[in-house]
């Protein structure tokens, strides 16, 4: 068996892709240097998923089930299982689930809490049994979507603490950056790369710029990401659920509502939530299939058995997949509704290519600069993908022997190493600001305070305004604080710049209070801004005069 040089002298770092619909957990070993992807129940892939059961032994609890056992068990338990918790990080949404009559709520970030221990509890097993190293894993680096906001990086940070990582050693580090990484440490040559990462829930696109230091070794910098944070392999599966349940429809000549659950159509509540569920997983079945195949046989017999027994027994061609419109809601809320109606799975992967327009446009590069295409995520599998990404680049995409699946958290586990061993030979990942920040100022122009693409230390970058604010009026005791991040294109002109213009958003925004009243103009403010090595802005405001008064926001407390 491989002994993992797992070093228990320097802590253990855990490598952690959360994803949406899978997550993956990589270790750095520090013997081999190379990194070990830990399978999770027989598996390298393990689904981000959790039932809860009553307890045998105390009724008054809740036990757990996690990953494959409890996707599955979403088809008989749908409302006691939460799939895709990620996409609901930092939503504020409350989880409800409901076991055996019993409702309970949590918040998010618990149920994400509860898989990373489940994933942490796995980690230690496998290096304490398989590996008779003692000790257990105290740190991590999970990877976040590149344009997640502080709000979404500041609940996965608590879901690892409730998970039981030490929280000074939790680190979070883009996705594209990660799998930049796993690309680049193989390579030695200049390179410009796209990333194209195609996941379950988001898709981000990210260009990279890899150079050679006097060492040989990849430096790797983001040269600029986009991202859509509601864009994933789960919306491809409402098209092929879509396609399905047209032929439901056609049976049942639209009789049988199975997405409201309060209507008395004949079908109980229960009958209703298990086969969604059902349409659910055979209609991620069949659109995986199609990656492969020209066309899949879809069954579900039987689909409903009162009031009539329904079978569903339907070939589906990859034409039809692939230009089939949708026409459904299919429970989902409007906005997603108004988002996704008329459009095909063709049109979604058009979306994920003017990601990519915008991505280049920021970095000022056109497709002919763009050295290599790697293809990230599970949906990349699909090959419309490669066929679009060579008509528009002119080449295929890089061909990586490694499963794109687990791309990601091998970066993650080699930034482990990275965390600990500064001083190790490898890929360094430059970590810089991705875009301008600053405040809005009178005349709501924009102030700028911290530039794009300035390198980041290990410490965060720490940036004094060059002016200081001033108060607009006589006597006024509070002043605003608003920031805002200039996402517009680098490449373009930025003579004058206005909060209110195209590619600038609000950030957050507070108030400065308690500024002793004097006349306008007299009293100041000074300004910092504090950008962690995870992206993650601070701001801190200080009255100047002698009894000054501070405050200090992050990003997420005042965001949308
Ligand atoms: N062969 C395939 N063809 C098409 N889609 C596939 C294939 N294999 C996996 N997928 C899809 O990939 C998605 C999961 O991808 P992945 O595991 O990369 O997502 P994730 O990391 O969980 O999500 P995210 O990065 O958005 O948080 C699922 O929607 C799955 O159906
Ligand atoms: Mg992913």
């Amino acid at each position: 068996m491989a002994t993992l040089g797992l070093d228990v002298e320097r802590g253990m770092f855990l490598g952690i892709d959360f994803g949406t619909t899978n997550s993956v957990i990589s270790v750095y070993d520090f013997k081999e240097g190379d990194v070990h992807t830990i399978p999770i129940d027989g598996s390298n892939v393990f689904p981000t998923a959790i039932q809860f059961e009553i307890d045998l032994e105390d009724p008054n609890k809740l036990s757990r089930i996690f990953g494959i056992q409890a996707k599955e068990a979403a088809i008989i338990y749908p409302e006691s299982t939460v799939l895709s918790i990620k996409r609901l990080l930092g939503s504020g949404q409350k989880i409800k689930i409901q076991v055996e009559d019993k409702e309970y709520e949590f918040e998010p970030e618990q149920i994400a809490g509860e898989i990373l221990g489940y994933l942490k509890q796995k980690a230690d097993e496998y290096v304490q049994e398989e590996l008779g190293i003692a000790g257990e894993f105290s740190g991590c680096v999970i990877t976040v979507p590149a344009n997640s906001t502080d709000k979404q990086k500041k609940m996965t940070k608590e879901a690892a603490k409730l998970a039981g990582f030490d929280e000074e050693n939790i680190y979070l580090r883009l996705e594209p950056a990660a799998a930049a990484i796993s690309y680049a440490v193989n390579e030695r040559k200049n390179k410009k790369v796209l990333v194209y990462d195609f996941g379950g829930g988001t898709f981000d696109a990210c260009i990279l710029n890899i150079e050679m230091d006097e060492e040989n070794e990849p430096n790797i910098s983001i040269l600029s990401t986009y991202g859509d944070n509601h864009l994933g392999g789960n919306d491809i599966d409402k098209m092929m659920m879509d396609l399905i349940y047209e032929e439901f429809k056609n049976m049942t000549n639209g009789e049988i509502d199975l997405f409201d659950l309060e209507v008395d159509d004949g079908v109980s509540k229960r009958q209703k939530k298990t086969a969604l569920v059902r349409l659910q997983q055979v209609a991620t079945q069949a659109k995986e299939r199609l990656s492969t195949a020209k066309s899949t046989k879809v069954v579900l017999a039987p689909f409903l058995q009162e009031p009539k027994m329904i079978n569903i027994n339907m070939e589906i061609s990859k034409e039809a997949f692939l230009h089939h419109k949708r026409v459904n809601s299919l429970g989902d809320k409007p906005e997603i509704v108004e988002k996704m109606e008329g459009k095909s799975v063709e049109d979604l992967i058009d979306k994920t290519l003017e990601t990519v327009d915008e991505c280049l446009k920021a970095a000022a590069l056109q497709e002919s600069d763009i050295d290599e295409i790697f293809l990230v995520g599970g949906s990349s599998a699909m090959p419309r993908i490669h066929e679009k990404i060579k008509e528009k680049f002119n080449k295929d995409p890089f061909k990586s022997k490694m499963s794109p699946a687990l791309s990601i958290s091998r970066g993650a586990a080699y930034y482990c190493n990275m965390i600990m061993m500064p001083t190790v030979r490898g890929p360094i990942v430059h970590e810089k600001t991705i875009h301008p920040l600053g405040l809005e100022i009178a005349g709501r122009r924009f102030m700028e305070i911290v530039e794009e693409g300035l390198d980041i230390p290990k410490e965060g970058l720490t940036i004094e305004a060059d002016e200081l604010l001033t108060t607009n009026f006589d006597h006024v005791t509070s002043m605003a604080i608003v920031v805002y991040e200039n996402t517009k294109p680098s490449g373009t002109e930025k003579e004058k710049d206005f909060v209110y213009q195209e590619g600038m958003k609000r950030l957050a925004g507070t108030s400065l209070r308690g500024i002793p009243a004097a006349s306008k103009g007299e009293e100041k403010v000074k300004v910092i801004f504090h950008v962690g090595q995870d992206n993650m802005l601070k701001v801190m405001a200080k009255s100047m005069s002698t009894d000054g008064v501070e405050t200090e926001l992050s990003v997420d407390e005042l965001y949308e």
